[in-house]
């Protein structure tokens, strides 16, 4: 079924039950009325598969529109979807994300069948650090507490004190009330905490390999080629490029900063989708879209997801050994408010 014919204020309920118009006009803004029409079949087969297979879709920000909007019952940062995971009451979650998410959404509602339409989304950072770097870094700095960007697999989770995400990570540092830390394994993440906290951090040479691409010089031709705008870093940026935006938090710190001071011109350094994600929901404001693509994220289409909820495939399992302390160190994380 296309749209192409009906008007965009009418509502377009198939016989499907499903409605179209709505859906299309949540994303009209960033996807052509053509290109919609090419997702169609797989939106609506995944609205139906959502219902016979009691299922609901957490999606990170990172999402393409079709994906974000389109299909996607509850949207985030990783702060946000690990919350909403605990509170799921349908038997199916799909993780429209990475592999850590599905994990960590696993750890935190272990009764439920959680899915990740494809098992190569990874994330350098998660794989740049093991149990035993830890054990290595415990050794050399004894006393001091380890706290572990979400970004990693549960084996490290479980090896950690704590975990923090980049929406929250200033808020776990303080809670902790001491001078010195380990925190791991983003050195740029890191180093930016350290220097809004005032803690000692030791870290562990990890980066995000899309955020890592990004330089101060960026920022400056930005800002030359668009006067007032404004631009706001993710803090997986070198501190030399959050040095030199006007804000820096997680994904959700940057809607809400659009949302809140609704900027003329605004430029996210961070990944590319976020920007289209933003720009659908505030058609008057004016994206700059510098663009890293992440290739784990970005394996999450929406033919994977229908394949997912066709086929049940790939179900995330946490290894019950690591399990319990992997918990532990997240909700340790989620306790502090
Ligand atoms: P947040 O959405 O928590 O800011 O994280 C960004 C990220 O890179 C997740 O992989
Ligand atoms: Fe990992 Fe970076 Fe991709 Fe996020 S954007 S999943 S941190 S590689």
């Amino acid at each position: 079924m296309t749209i192409t014919d009906t008007p965009h204020d009418a509502t377009t309920t198939g016989f499907d039950g499903y409605d179209h118009q709505a859906a299309y006009a949540r994303v009209r803004h960033v996807i052509p009325e053509v290109e919609w029409a090419i997702y169609e079949d797989d939106v609506t087969a995944i609205q139906r598969l959502k219902q016979e297979q009691d299922a609901v879709i957490l999606a990170h920000n990172y999402m393409t529109p079709e994906v974000f909007h389109g299909v996607a019952d509850i949207r985030g940062d990783s702060l946000a979807l690990a919350r909403e995971a605990q509170q799921v009451d349908a038997g199916t979650i799909v993780l429209a994300g990475v592999h850590f998410m599905a994990e960590t959404a696993k750890l935190l509602n272990p009764g439920k069948r959680v899915l990740l339409p494809d098992l190569r989304s990874g994330c350098s950072l998660a794989e740049s650090i093991t149990p035993q770097d830890i054990s290595e870094l415990r050794a050399q700095h004894p006393g001091a507490p380890v706290v572990t960007y979400v970004n990693t697999s549960a084996a490290v989770k479980a090896a950690s004190d704590i975990c923090c995400t980049s929406g929250n990570a200033v808020q776990i540092i303080r809670s902790l009330g001491v001078a010195k830390v380990i925190m791991i394994p983003d050195q740029y993440l890191a180093r930016n905490i350290a220097a809004q906290t005032g803690v000692e951090v030791v870290t562990h040479p990890g980066s995000c390999e899309v955020h890592e691409r990004f330089s101060p010089l960026d920022i400056v031709q930005i800002r030359e080629g668009h006067p007032g705008v404004t631009v706001l870093a993710h803090p997986e940026c070198p501190p030399e490029v959050v040095a030199e935006a006007d804000f820096a938090g997680s994904t959700a710190d940057m809607q809400h900063y659009v949302e809140d001071n609704r900027p003329a011109k605004v430029a996210l350094i961070t990944e590319c989708s976020m920007s289209d994600n933003v720009a659908a929901d505030h058609p008057d404001i004016e994206f700059i879209r510098p663009c890293n693509l992440c290739p784990h994220m970005k394996r999450n289409t929406l033919a994977a997801i229908r394949a997912t909820l066709e086929t049940g495939r790939h179900e995330v399992h946490v290894d019950a050994a690591t399990a319990p302390a992997a918990r532990a160190a997240i909700e340790a994380m989620l306790a502090v408010r």
